[in-house]
């Protein structure tokens, strides 16, 4: 696949009616109309070719042989909650739209009708359940950490991130984002279906992580009735849910085996079997995923396959860490006060000076460190509207304020105890390397020796530091 492939295929309409010159009828009307129509004779035949590959929308005459539309209707919904079937009537069998509404349908139309009549019928049902699902995800941006503000992208970095995002929002190929914990995986997975053609389409997401192994595979796939002791009802899984949309498989390098195996199939062929299930179901769901994990090293270890990894890692995304991308730190801290401001906590600036130091630090935790990092100084700065360098938190002060506290000795003493703090800092940042130290700091390297062992600085201990540092 490759990424100018079109994000969605035509709609897809199955008819289902009993007498064929009806089916002919809508068939050539709709095909002429750019629609993919299939066409059954009965209503049976209608919910076995839907539980198949479920289709756009459904148009279902009520009278039929074996079960008839109505009956074909409930089943059609209870497998794909949101599935539309507009119903045929011949005079007679529903009167009203509410009843049509009550039973489940998007809509019902009289016989005879023309194709024209259909077709208004047909576009505003989709175009309800367009506006629906916009107004969900409307309502949970708005109610999310993000409200609705998107990605920020100011640095050079981000901007090509985002760029690259509009062009592999364009495809169906599935796509991988690696990146350090915090750094915005899921904002990004999110703006690639938000950015793509199935926008209107739902975005479902599946955090591998924090569903027990046992359940991932009925969760994603669903199951039959009776397929495992409690499962009394059948249940859709979310790939179905995600059909013309997007499902967010986050933290993948986390998924159990069973389901990788299970996932790697759905890749390869598109469709998949629910649990205790002999119907295959085909769907058309772009998958995106996502991990912080290094996943050709799970493959190593044996932890993940290697053919689900060459399947995922079709089109794959960075997300560079924090550090990388500085320029994007005084908006993230403004978009949080404000949200905080938002959330009913005094509104609040920041000094120059303590701005400067948080454009400085390193977060090693990315975004959500800066996050929780704005919301502790918040909560613990009182009454005071400028949070400034006294507010941050300790790993985030550099030297200087650690120096300045104790303004009252004199200079050797302070200098002794800046430059202990600053070649300590240095050495934890190279790992204890004392070369790329010296050349950080811009001074000879038997000058850097001699001022360690005058400072009594220990460097083991500036080494074992650095194991839990990022960026040595
Ligand atoms: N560019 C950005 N603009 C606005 N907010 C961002 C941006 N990047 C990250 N964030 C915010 O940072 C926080 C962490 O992001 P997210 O949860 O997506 O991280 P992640 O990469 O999935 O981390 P993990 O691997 O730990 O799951 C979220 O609150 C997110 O909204
Ligand atoms: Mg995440």
């Amino acid at each position: 696949m490759t990424a100018t492939e079109p994000s969605t295929a035509p709609l897809r309409v199955l008819v289902a009616d009993d007498e064929e010159s009806m089916r002919h009828f809508l068939q050539r009307g709709l095909r002429r109309l750019g629609y993919e129509v299939d066409a059954v004779a009965d209503g049976n035949a209608a919910v076995a070719a839907w539980l198949r590959t479920p289709y756009d929308l459904g148009v279902l005459d009520v009278r039929m042989p074996g079960i008839d539309g109505v009956a074909a209707l409930g089943r059609i919904r209870s497998s794909d909650p949101e599935g539309l079937v507009v119903l045929m009537t011949a005079h007679g069998t529903i009167a009203t739209a509410v009843e049509a509404m009550q039973l489940g349908a998007a809509d019902f139309v009289t016989k005879p009708f023309t194709i024209d009549e259909l077709e208004v019928r047909l576009r505003r049902a989709f175009g309800l359940r367009a506006a629906t699902r916009e107004n969900r995800q409307l309502r949970s941006l708005l109610d999310g950490p993000d409200q609705g503000l998107g990605l920020i992208a100011r640095s050079p970095a981000m901007v090509a991130l985002t760029q690259q995002i509009d062009l592999l929002a364009q495809s169906v190929a599935t796509v991988l984002i690696g990146g350090e914990s915090g750094t915005g995986k899921g904002l990004v997975a999110e703006a690639l279906h938000l950015r793509s053609e199935r926008r209107q389409g739902p975005f479902v997401t599946l955090n591998c992580a924090a569903v027990p192994d046992n359940l991932v595979e009925s969760e994603l796939f669903g199951h039959a009735a009776g397929a495992f002791t409690g499962a009394t009802r059948s249940k859709p899984g979310l790939l179905l849910r995600a059909n013309r949309g997007t499902l967010f498989l986050d933290e993948i390098g986390d998924m159990s085996p069973a389901a990788q195996a299970k996932i790697e199939r759905f890749l390869q062929d598109r469709e998949f079997l629910p649990l205790g299930s002999q119907q295959e179901i085909r769907v058309d769901t772009r998958i995106v995923a996502a991990t912080n994990r290094d996943l050709h090293e799970l493959v190593r270890a044996g932890l993940f396959r290697q053919e689900l990894l060459w399947r995922l890692d079709v089109l794959s995304v960075a997300v560079p860490p924090l550090r990388e991308r500085r320029e994007d730190i005084p908006l993230l801290i403004a978009r949080n006060l404000e949200r905080l401001a938002a959330k009913g906590l005094p509104p609040r600036s920041i000094t120059p000076e303590a701005l400067g130091a948080l454009t400085a630090y390193d977060w090693p935790g990315n975004v959500r460190e800066l996050e929780n990092a704005i919301e502790r100084m918040v909560a613990l700065s009182g009454e005071r509207t400028a949070l400034g360098v006294p507010d941050l938190p300790t790993e985030v002060r550099g030297p200087g304020d650690e120096v300045s506290r104790e303004g009252d000795d004199n200079y050797e003493a302070a200098r002794r105890r800046f430059d202990r703090l600053y070649f300590t800092n240095l050495l934890v940042r190279t790992g204890g390397s004392i070369t790329e130290a010296a050349r950080l700091a811009g001074i000879s390297r038997g000058h850097l020796h001699r001022r360690l062992k005058e400072l009594d600085c220990d460097v083991a201990a500036t080494r074992d530091a650095s194991r839990g540092n990022p960026r040595p």
